[in-house]
């Protein structure tokens, strides 16, 4: 009975419908702003409601809201202090007003690989990081991987001068706007679920996401093109309140906390694959995909990187520093 209630969610169910979750049991609303299926953050929320309402039936009942169908990420973590939520996983860029600490994700060509954002979460400071929202009321419980960003526009991008004068769409970071102005472009931060029509009709020139994003949104049918310059990551952390924690009966906490646990090694681990079916997909659709070469993608790293320097004292040298040895 209770199995299905993830997975009704998952095919598309009327998001409002409480399905299959009885009135005995904890009832855990996970909500989050990306489609289901071959996506990353898509994926590990299934499995996870999945594992919850088959091995801890009768206990706990998790209902997935995927695709904005419940909140906006500009929403969601006001209403689980709130509780009206208790589970999402934004992206770290959205954490701004509560932390500074996630800003160093956001700077571009900070991190090497997805293998290398993995390497620091795992060390002290990046695990420390997961408690910097505590005193605001949330707690860090895991991090989820989605992959490497590229940009995309109306009109080709091969090289940083080609951006000039584009207004793109941007997560709600100051980092990320930093790092657009750089470019001699305007930023546009923007809800997740505005970015199709926005760059459909052109409010928006372009933007800049991971291949899952660019696949799950069908950007690419709104874009001249995607160009693969791997500038930055996307990457999540899974909060919930700690009101809400605290409020579990202990064992019960246990067994969810060991159940994300668990999901988050096998999905981390398999993150790649579903980047790379992504981008896979987005050739498929016809879309013209273009590769930069070595001194093409060094003029991209020349034009921005130089905003480190404006974030280095926010987010430590030291942790810049912990990171740049970790890419090496
Ligand atoms: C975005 O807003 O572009 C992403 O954070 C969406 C997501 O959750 O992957």
């Amino acid at each position: 009975l209770i199995a299905t209630c993830g997975l009704a969610l998952m095919a598309g169910a009327a998001a409002a419908d409480p399905a299959g979750c009885d009135g005995e049991e904890v009832k855990v609303k996970f909500s989050h702003v990306t489609n289901s299926d071959k996506h990353p953050k898509g994926i590990a929320a299934a499995l996870f409601a999945e594992r919850v309402n088959a091995e801890m039936d009768g206990k706990m009942c998790v209902e997935v809201y995927p695709n904005s169908t419940l909140y906006d990420d500009d929403a969601v973590l006001e209403a689980m202090l709130q509780g009206d939520v208790q589970l999402a996983a934004p992206s770290l860029s959205k954490f701004e007003t509560f932390t500074k600490v996630f800003q160093i994700y956001d700077l571009p060509f900070m991190f090497k690989n997805i293998e290398a954002v993995d390497e620091f979460q795992a060390s002290e400071a990046g695990t420390a990081m997961k408690a910097s929202m505590e005193r605001r009321g949330l707690s860090g419980l895991e991090f989820w991987h989605n992959g490497m960003k590229q940009f995309s526009a109306s009109k080709p991008l091969i090289s940083p001068e080609d951006a000039k004068g584009l207004k793109f769409r941007v997560q709600p970071s100051d980092v990320l706007v930093a790092m657009i102005e750089q470019l001699g472009a305007s930023a546009q931060p923007m809800a997740f679920s505005e970015v199709y029509g926005a760059l459909q009709t052109g409010v928006v020139d372009g933007q800049e996401n991971s291949w899952a994003n660019i696949y799950g949104q069908k950007f690419f049918e709104v874009q001249d093109g995607v160009t693969e310059t791997n500038h930055g990551v996307l990457d999540y952390l899974v909060v919930a309140s700690i009101d809400w924690l605290d409020s579990l009966d202990p064992e019960m906490r246990d067994q969810m906390l060991t159940i994300l646990h668990e999901v988050t090694e096998e999905r981390n681990a398999a993150v790649n694959e579903v980047d790379m079916a992504a981008r896979q997909a987005v050739i498929d659709a016809g879309t013209e995909v273009r590769e930069l070469d070595d001194a093409q993608r060094q003029a991209w790293v020349d034009a921005m990187k130089p905003v480190w320097e404006q974030f280095a004292e926010g987010v430590g040298q030291e942790n810049i520093d912990a990171v740049q040895a970790i890419n090496e």
